[in-house]
């Protein structure tokens, strides 16, 4: 049975993790706006991506017979001056998903809840590889500058991602 004081964080990540799906989907939304499809295919994989973190979340709480409460997702920004601008938020978002799931993981240790400790772990590597992804994007953006070509070129890489379920990810 989850302390009230972990099953009350793990469900505010819900809605961290709900969030940023619905931010990321709002990003796509911008990128389709400016014709970059490469772009926009591959926020609709990190929606996706965001969409089972949520989930593995709220499975976790009713796995453990907690209560998985949903809140109200704040509505996204909707439009950026640039692909870097939008990209700098995203990494600030991430940044900030991090540090929360930091703060999640010194919750369980503080209530010496050692399951929670180990389901969160999958999250705490998870972060370093959404941020190393991230961060790459927008240092290529950076070298690309006002670029149309190397911008075009870049979209094309990133159409190329694809989601992959969770049965294939071992998740
Ligand atoms: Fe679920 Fe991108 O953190």
């Amino acid at each position: 049975m989850l302390k009230t004081r972990i099953a009350e964080a793990l469900n505010h990540q819900i809605n961290a993790e709900l969030y940023s799906s619905c931010l990321y989907l709002s990003v796509e939304s911008y990128f389709h706006s400016v014709s970059l499809s490469g772009f926009a295919s591959w926020m609709r994989v990190q929606v996706q991506e965001e969409l089972l973190h949520a989930m593995k979340l709220y499975d976790f709480i009713i796995s453990r017979s907690g209560r998985a409460l949903l809140e109200a997702v704040a509505k996204p920004d909707a439009d950026w001056e640039s692909p870097l601008a939008a990209f700098e938020q995203v990494l600030r978002h991430e940044e900030g998903i991090t540090a929360k799931i930091n703060e999640l993981m010194d919750i369980a240790a503080a209530e010496q809840d050692h399951a929670t400790k180990i389901f969160l772990q999958w999250f705490v590597s998870e972060q370093v590889e959404e941020e190393s992804a991230v961060g790459e994007i927008l240092s290529k953006l950076r070298l690309i500058g006002k670029d149309s070509s190397g911008l075009f070129l870049l979209d094309a890489e990133l159409g190329k991602r694809v989601f992959t379920p969770p049965a294939q990810q071992g998740a």
